[in-house]
């Protein structure tokens, strides 16, 4: 079988020792990709939970060490009643469908946001996924569900505050390294790389902590026609980026002091 341009791409990613650790989407435009072929709303994130799978399987082939996939937001509880039961619908069977193939392909699930508003039901099944899956040493699949940057934020603040008051903690200790470990994302590095689908420029309360030095890639194409060919262009974008985190590098990428 001829490699096609993806698989061509996708060797180049390999090929180079700035790849992206950690990647987090955006996955927008089900309901717009849905409207432009006249079917329901619903229709289109079934379709999106496609590219969900894709996409997985294809960080799983370029390496990437950890995926974060912003699910559901605490903000879109504000839809359409059946609209946001097609989606935790659709977020349940799929969890429990893809579980075993977790288990097979070492992917390790995680879970960002306040999972307790989830029905108890649904939560379980994650709750389930999560343990089954926690050992593997794979891609680390982390879902953003009911999640909201802010919350999380605010969360962490309430811990320290409350360890601070009980003397557990002193001022002096809260720095950048101590304040991450209590955000939902502790123990994986802050994204490389957050890729939006759709054409939005907005972070819409996604890892606002998290993505202060964060590549961003922008794409027209909607979440549901987003492939394995769209994710390794992103990926190679990334790669010819030069990262200064503020400071100023000299000819060689070296960051220059003086
Ligand atoms: C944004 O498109 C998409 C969502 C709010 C839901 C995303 C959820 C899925 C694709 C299912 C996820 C499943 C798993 C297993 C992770 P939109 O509806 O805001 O699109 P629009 O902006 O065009 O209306």
């Amino acid at each position: 079988m001829p490699a096609s341009a993806a698989d061509r791409a996708l060797k180049r990613i390999l090929s180079r020792d700035n790849q992206a650790r950690h990647v987090a989407i955006i996955m927008d435009g089900n309901g717009r990709w849905a409207k432009k072929r006249g079917l329901p709303r619903t229709a289109g994130h079934k379709e999106g939970v496609k590219a969900v799978k894709r996409i997985v399987e294809a960080a799983v082939e370029a390496h990437v060490e950890a995926l974060t996939l912003y699910a559901f937001s605490v903000e879109n509880w504000r839809r359409p009643r059946i609209e946001v039961a097609a989606i935790m619908h659709l977020l349940y069977e799929t969890t429990k469908r893809e579980m075993r193939e977790m288990v097979e392909k070492n992917i390790r699930l995680t879970a960002a946001g306040d999972l307790d508003g989830l029905s108890p039901r649904r939560r379980q099944i994650l709750l389930k996924a999560i343990e089954k899956t926690k050992n593997n040493t794979g891609l680390t699949l982390n879902l953003a569900l009911n999640y909201s940057g802010r919350a999380e934020i605010l969360e962490a603040v309430r811990k320290i505050a409350a360890e601070v008051s009980r003397r557990k903690l002193a001022l002096e200790d809260i720095d950048e390294t101590m304040f991450a470990g209590y955000l939902q994302t502790d123990g994986l590095p802050d994204p490389d790389l957050l890729i939006r689908t759709s054409g939005e420029y907005r972070l819409s309360n996604f890892l606002l902590w998290q993505t202060s030095y964060t590549e961003l890639y922008i794409t027209d194409t909607f979440w549901p026609d987003f492939d394995r060919a769209h994710f390794f262009a992103a990926l190679e974008d990334y790669q010819k980026r030069e990262r200064r985190f503020g400071r100023v590098l000299d000819r060689e990428g070296r960051p220059r002091k003086s």
